[in-house]
């Protein structure tokens, strides 16, 4: 069965086909279905968010159809960035100085933040489906690491001893927020595409 990701990020596909391994799905990107849309992410939730996208793109498409939404939650700064984490500054390298400075005066044992990630599965016919996962760490007050995107170089994991930055990308893909509610979807996926 054709499963469509909602995304242009070719990287996102190849991250579920490897947490969807041994489905019998066959996973394209917006790209591979010729559509060019974008959908504005105007919800207060990331479900909410993730229920426009996948809603909208099953419509066009006519496929079973999963999009994501996810951003990162700061104690300190009472949840922001949260669901506004992609629009808090206009790149990556400008969302994570303006977070640092936000910081710079919390003492370590405020620093708590979580990821959060939510995951939307709609049919043509309207019905969905949703899951959540979440990850904990704490904000460093330096970037450390190379690997991911976004916020993950200032994202300490204490019992990893390691920004996600600094983790290997296919373990990371493993305990993320989006590993997480990815797992749960994973079931629900097989109960539809049987191995
Ligand atoms: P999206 O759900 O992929 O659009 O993510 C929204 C924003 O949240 C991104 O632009 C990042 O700033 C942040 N974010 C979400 N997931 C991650 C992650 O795994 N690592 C680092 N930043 C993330």
């Amino acid at each position: 069965m054709r499963l469509l990701i909602a995304t242009t990020n070719p990287g996102k596909v190849r991250e579920y086909q490897s947490l969807f391994t041994g489905l019998d799905l066959d996973l394209v990107g917006l790209k591979d279905v010729g559509i060019d849309v974008d959908v504005d992410e105007t919800g207060d939730t990331y479900a909410a968010n993730a229920e426009l996208k996948a809603r909208t793109y099953a419509q066009l498409s006519g496929l079973l159809t999963l999009a994501d939404d996810s951003g990162l939650e700061v104690a300190a700064l009472k949840g922001r960035p949260g669901v506004h984490s992609a629009r808090y500054a206009p790149d990556s390298p400008a969302r994570i100085q303006k977070l640092l400075n936000e910081m710079i005066d919390v003492p370590d044992d405020q620093r708590a933040a979580q990821f959060q990630c939510a995951i939307v599965l709609a049919a043509p016919d309207g019905s969905i489906t949703t899951t959540a996962g979440s990850c904990d760490g704490v904000i460093a007050h330096e970037a450390r690491g190379t690997h991911g995107f976004g916020f993950d170089p200032v994202f300490y994991m204490p019992e990893h001893s390691a920004t996600m930055a600094e983790l290997p990308e296919d373990f990371k893909n493993q305990i993320s927020h989006r590993a997480h509610a990815a797992q749960k979807m994973r079931a629900i996926l097989a109960s539809i595409a049987r191995i």
